[in-house]
């Protein structure tokens, strides 16, 4: 995409994929157990110009598993949506696409990065890198199973002295699809591993050189404020950013991206988009202890940068209702100036402070009401 722009520009530009036009190039990942629709509703709010359903299997699809159909749900304000698939034969990955058709999906993105040993030992995810072929045969199944946009989300490679970039870039382009992520890492390194920009470039041109058709490249890895993003697309050249645990209780990343400055927020405003989102995940969990406990760690992640914030971590950690997690928090804010900047003191106007590029938000996290893909997935 043109270099004549500014980083603030480039990042509010609008992209079409296919037949979807995404309002600025600033994507939330698809993230097990955690972009759901009230996440989702509030990335997209404060700016994120498309999300996604986390990856679901095409087995659990094909089982018309209630827990994966559940997680197809999608609320009327969500402006656009994709949805992730994973499978282990192209036919199966293609019924499943075939199955989403059906569904009010704006996208379908196919999975080819995730390292999770159980579901890489199903054949599923990154298990694809290790036989190439397979890769072209997905997308081309996938490409004649729907005339919506197609999507596919990969790795480096599996290790780092087989880097298979470039070859898979030019299998996703050939074969027809039309937006294209790389996650800067291969599938056995962990987040302590910096994101490899020249990876990401390689492939990059690598899917342009191919591509027959118009295809976005979108770089994912480390993009934890505006800076990062700006640095991820002069050192890659991609068309738009994905963003992931950069997310996780600071949706505010969104427009510190599209602005290209820190956003710290008052723990007014920070107040409101909590209370908001709790709204949300009450409406859409019903008024359950699984509301309670799958806000547990948004709300964990959400602490973070104000002082003082163990004590209501310990609480907010064990809430078993909703109601009790507003009033945790209003007590909280009740004590402070409604000015007070989150991240003020040393770590001012970042995100780092919340969750920096050697997290792993896996440990945080209580899976045990996480429905999805083998319970326990993670790209
Ligand atoms: C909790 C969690 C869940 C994830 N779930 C998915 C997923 O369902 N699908 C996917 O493609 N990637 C998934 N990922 C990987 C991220 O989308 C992303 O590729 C990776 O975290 C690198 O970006 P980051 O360094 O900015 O976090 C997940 C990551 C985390 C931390």
């Amino acid at each position: 995409m043109s270099s004549l722009h500014a980083p603030r520009s480039f990042f509010q530009q609008p992209f079409t994929v296919g037949t979807l036009t995404v309002p600025n190039r600033v994507l939330l990942a698809p993230l097990a157990g955690v972009s759901d629709v009230p996440f989702r509703r509030i990335a997209q709010e404060l700016g994120a110009g498309l999300t996604f359903v986390e990856m679901l299997s095409a087995v659990g699809i094909e089982h018309r598993n209630p827990r994966t159909l559940d997680m197809c749900r999608r609320h009327p304000a969500e402006a656009r949506l994709g949805v992730q698939l994973t499978g282990p034969t192209a036919q199966r990955v293609a019924d499943a696409v075939q199955f989403m058709d059906a569904l009010p999906f704006d996208l379908v993105d196919l999975n080819m990065g995730c390292s999770v040993r159980k579901v890489v030992a199903g054949g599923s995810g990154s298990a694809i890198l290790s036989t190439p072929e397979r890769i072209t045969e997905t997308v081309q199944a996938a490409r004649g199973a729907t005339h919506r946009p197609l999507a596919v989300k990969t790795r480096l490679g599996a290790t780092r002295r087989h880097l298979t970039i470039e070859d898979t870039a030019r299998r996703v382009a050939v074969a027809g699809a039309d937006l294209f992520t790389i996650h800067g890492r291969t599938r056995n390194e962990k987040y302590g591993q910096p994101v490899d920009y020249d990876g990401i470039a390689k492939g990059v041109a690598a899917a342009r050189a191919a591509a027959t058709r118009p295809l976005i490249t979108v770089g994912n890895g480390d993009i934890f404020d505006g800076a990062d993003a700006a640095r991820m697309r002069a050192a890659t050249d991609c068309d738009a950013v994905m963003v992931s645990r950069g997310a996780l209780g600071n949706p505010w990343v969104f427009r510190s991206i599209l602005e290209q400055r820190p956003v710290a927020p008052t723990i007014s405003e920070w107040r409101d988009v909590v209370l908001r989102h709790l709204d949300y995940q009450e409406m859409h969990y019903g008024d359950t202890r699984v509301a309670a406990i799958t806000a547990r760690k948004h709300l964990l992640w959400y602490i973070k940068g104000f002082p003082h914030h163990k004590p209501l971590g310990d609480v907010l950690g064990r809430v078993e209702r909703i109601a009790a997690a507003r009033e945790f928090i209003e007590d909280y804010v009740a004590q402070w100036p409604s000015d007070l900047r989150r991240f003020s003191g040393a770590q001012q106007g970042g995100a780092r402070f919340a969750v920096n590029s050697k997290y792993d938000p896996k440990f945080d996290m209580n899976r045990i009401h996480d429905r999805g893909a083998g319970n326990d997935t993670e790209g």
